[in-house]
């Protein structure tokens, strides 16, 4: 039994709700598998439908199509149990929009281990003193509230409440994308330590190719809820080869992502990245190029690479 797999998801939304019939793929026939103690990166531009499938693992959304099993069972299910909500946490990009404002980090914290019923009531006030320092926050910082903190630090209390559920995933959706770059260090610094600690396994989203190759050891690419390449070991920063992966890292490593392509063609069958591809010919709307691998463990959606 694989820790998480996805055979063939997609997930497609109504655009203009019930009146409308247009449609919006946001994800669209994804399939993969991770092994429990991964980190797996998925990296995209905005749109690309990383959010959704994050929210999807996580159990919150049914795919339209597909199988998306965790631990062998259906990832979505309209009654939840608690032990298995409890097993995969999410940690959002914006920690002032996850967090209530009234709440100080105590209450935060305190939260979920209330909800699975994690402690008893007498344990509860050390663990949550625990996490807080597991993540950098004194104990004597828990009477603050959540507006009081900086960016970075309510970032670490977000992750201690993900942390307080005891989960074996967490899904941390562009988790440092919000922050300074310094503090950005830190915080994946942090993310690092805790995997090892606590034996976790991560799904980690961004945007940002240079962030997921400090922290992953697997990479999916996305693009317009596609996978267009993927890489089964980033440990020794392989060259990444389909057009729009080539972009996104020199977007990543020098904040320019140079002239955009228009090739002026409908993308509705054939390559998704047909109208922005440098390398763009009349074959790739012909069919649609599936992932095929390059090399052991490499595989790209791409008739240039193949
Ligand atoms: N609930 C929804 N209803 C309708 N459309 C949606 C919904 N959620 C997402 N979408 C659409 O699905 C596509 C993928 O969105 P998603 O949020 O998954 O992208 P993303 O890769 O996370 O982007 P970002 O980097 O901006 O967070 C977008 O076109 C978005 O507008
Ligand atoms: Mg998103």
């Amino acid at each position: 039994m694989e820790f998480l797999e996805l055979n063939d998801v997609s997930k497609i939304y109504e655009a203009g709700g019930k009146f409308s019939s247009k449609k919006i793929k946001a994800v669209s026939g994804v399939s993969f598998s991770m092994k429990k103690g991964e980190c797996l990166g998925i990296v995209g531009q905005s749109g690309s439908g990383k959010s959704t499938l994050g929210r999807m693992i996580m159990g919150l959304e049914p795919p339209s199509t597909g199988q998306l099993l965790f631990q062998g069972e259906p990832a979505y299910k309209k009654k939840m149990k608690p032990e298995r909500r409890r097993k995969s946490q999410m940690v959002y990009q914006n920690s002032y929009e996850a967090t209530n404002p009234k709440f100080s980090a105590y209450q935060v914290v305190e939260e979920p281990l209330r909800y699975f019923g994690l402690r008893e009531k007498k344990d509860i006030k050390p663990r949550v003193y625990e996490l807080l320092e597991n993540v950098g926050i004194p104990a004597s910082e828990a009477g603050k509230k959540v507006m009081g903190f900086s960016g970075g630090q309510l970032q670490r209390i977000c992750i201690a409440r993900a942390l307080a559920a005891e989960p074996e995933l967490l899904v941390l959706d562009e988790p440092t994308s919000s922050l300074d770059v310094s503090v950005q260090a830190q915080i994946l610094n942090l993310l690092k330590d805790l995997k090892e600690a606590f034996d976790l396994s991560y799904l980690l989203v961004s945007h940002n190719l240079e962030v997921i190759y400090y922290l992953a050891d697997r990479l999916i690419i996305m693009y317009k809820g596609v996978v267009v390449e993927e890489l089964d070991d980033i440990t020794k920063m392989p060259e990444v080869m389909h057009p729009y992966s080539v972009r996104l890292l020199n977007a990543a490593r020098y904040m320019d992502m140079g002239k955009r392509i228009k090739n002026n063609v409908n993308t509705e069958q054939g390559c998704i990245y047909a109208d922005n591809c440098p390398h763009f010919n009349p074959h790739c709307l012909e069919e649609t190029p599936a992932l095929k691998e390059v090399q052991p463990g490499h595989r790209v959606a791409c008739f240039c690479n193949i």
